[in-house]
């Protein structure tokens, strides 16, 4: 399985290949390959790496499926596509018992590219349903990375930024840098500037000021988990984003597949945030950037309350206002 070292960009581009399940989960542990939709896509590819050389003997290969699933799911805790995806793994695996260990690996890896094929439709759709509030002219800021990049082809928030301009409109981006890991600065910004998207660069702590100078008049987010109640799980600083965009009038739409509800958990509070190391905090441009001890908290994701999310673009359609009935009825 190949997939792009999101770790050396912008810097270089290379295309790793993960041989074993623990090359897929370290890659996703240390955001090789990130993103809610990527990393479900890169769980689901994993499990076929770790049945791929085991002999066609059926009880072997289900064995290595469910043991590569249950594994894969201990990489990072937050993004519920991971586990929706290894769910669907494990779901195939069951199904074929029975037909034979060729067979199962087979099911495997078509289940692994349906989950990828089907986020790259689920992106497309979801610009198609978004790209009307990209109006001519307008400003649209951003956080972190929920592009090519995050998901298959279009992503998700960058969808409606990518139809929107096939459709032949004019709009700026601001591009929020997303400390602690640069998501935007080396992620988004590489994204935009290839596609040809007229997008600026600014520090996370800048958004309020350009919020105030009239330059935003839409804020577009990915998601990686959203509770029945539309609470949203995204990269930390989200939801400083959200209560900035609220203040100044600005709405804040959140973009993502069905794959990100997670409708057993009534609300956010119930969303499990990963915690990362000290040295992403400490150690922020490749040096040390805060004195040796210091103590640090790092959450990678915080909870944007539904309140202040004015809806919620999925690719089966606009989820506004955000609450627990119009979720219910859109994605059932
Ligand atoms: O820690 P990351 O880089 O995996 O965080 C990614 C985000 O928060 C994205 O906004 C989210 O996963 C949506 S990607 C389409």
């Amino acid at each position: 399985m190949e997939l792009i070292d999101q770790t050396l960009l912008p810097g270089e581009f290379k295309v790793i290949s993960c041989r074993t399940a623990e090359d897929v989960w370290d890659a996703i542990k240390v955001l090789r390959v990130r993103g809610a939709p990527a990393i479900g896509v890169a769980a689901a590819m994993g499990v076929v790496v770790a049945v791929q050389n085991v002999p066609d003997d059926e009880k072997a290969v289900l064995e290595a499926a469910a043991r590569a699933a249950d594994y894969l799911a201990t990489s990072r805790p937050t993004a519920v596509n991971l586990f929706w995806a290894l769910d669907r793994m494990r779901r195939t695996a069951e199904r074929c018992r029975g037909s034979g260990g060729r067979a199962v690996k087979e099911a495997l890896l078509a289940e692994a590219t349906a989950i990828r094929d089907s986020d790259a439709a689920m992106c497309r759709a979801i610009g198609d349903h978004g790209q009307h509030l990209v109006k001519e002219g307008c400003g649209v800021l951003t956080h972190c990375n929920a592009g090519s990049l995050a998901a298959a082809e279009y992503g998700t928030a960058l969808a409606p930024l990518y139809r929107a301009q096939e459709l032949g409109r004019r709009f700026r981006v601001y591009v929020d840098e997303t400390r602690p890991l640069l998501q935007g600065a080396r992620l988004t910004m590489w994204e935009l500037m290839r596609a040809g998207i007229d997008c600026t660069l600014i520090c996370d702590n800048m958004a309020a000021a350009v919020m105030r100078q009239g330059k935003v008049d839409l804020v577009l987010v990915g998601a990686d988990r959203i509770a029945a109640n539309g609470d949203t799980a995204n990269k930390i600083g989200t939801y400083g984003v959200a209560v900035l965009a609220r203040h100044h009038g600005v709405p804040l739409y959140v973009a993502a597949p069905s794959s990100t509800f997670d409708l057993r958990l009534e609300s956010g509070d119930e969303i499990p945030i990963e915690e990362r190391g000290a040295e992403e905090v400490t150690h922020g441009f490749g040096r040390r950037t805060a004195p040796a001890g210091a103590k640090v908290y790092c959450p990678a994701f915080d909870v944007t309350p539904a309140e202040l999310i004015a809806g919620i673009i999925t690719e089966r359609g606009l989820i506004q206002p955000v609450d627990r009935e119009n979720i219910g009825r859109v994605l059932r």
